[in-house]
């Protein structure tokens, strides 16, 4: 009885006490509060942008809408530009190129499929739907004439 009572008491200090054991565990806390860090790095990005988008005042702003930068970017940044390039995009939609997005934007199925109207397919298909403002933003583009700018 004495004796397992020692063994046991060994094996515990040996867990506890052993150098390289306590050195994992260190490195372990400091991965899970640098896993901790995480979520407030990309709050904090993302206030950022939300700031520059919406402006002071809160409302989203559709200054300086271009099709080289606004639309082009935000095309490419929900990946619609992943299904329809090519010689056989997806739905038969191109939209590479001003010419094939202004004639997909003239025909009401861009703002329809982006903003979930009824009778488009919504995009991004199979993805979450674009945040208002960049929808705001591509359709301040389409009211304007989707000016090749
Ligand atoms: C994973 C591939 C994929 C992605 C990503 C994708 N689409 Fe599509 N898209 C399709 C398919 C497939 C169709 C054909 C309709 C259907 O099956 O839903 C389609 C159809 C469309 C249509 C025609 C809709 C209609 O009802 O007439 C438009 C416009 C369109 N996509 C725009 C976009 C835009 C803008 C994005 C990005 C926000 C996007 N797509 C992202 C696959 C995709």
């Amino acid at each position: 009885m004495y004796e397992r009572m020692r063994s046991n008491h060994r094996n515990r200090c040996f867990k506890m006490c052993n150098p390289a054991i306590a050195y994992n565990r260190t490195s372990m806390k400091r991965k899970i509060s640098a896993l901790a860090l995480l979520p407030l790095v990309i709050w904090s990005c993302y206030y950022n942008k939300e700031d520059e988008l919406y402006g002071a005042n809160g409302a989203c702003n559709t200054d300086n809408v271009t099709y080289a930068t606004t639309v082009t970017g935000l095309l490419t940044a929900y990946g619609c530009l992943g299904c329809h390039t090519g010689p056989s995009p997806e739905g038969n939609i191109n939209l590479q190129g001003h010419a094939n997005v202004k004639a997909v934007a003239g025909s009401g199925r861009l703002y329809g499929a982006i903003s979930h109207a009824p009778g488009y397919h919504p995009m991004p298909h199979g993805g979450t739907k674009m945040n208002q403002c960049d929808i705001t933003r591509i359709k301040a583009w389409i009211d304007a004439g989707a000016p090749n700018n």
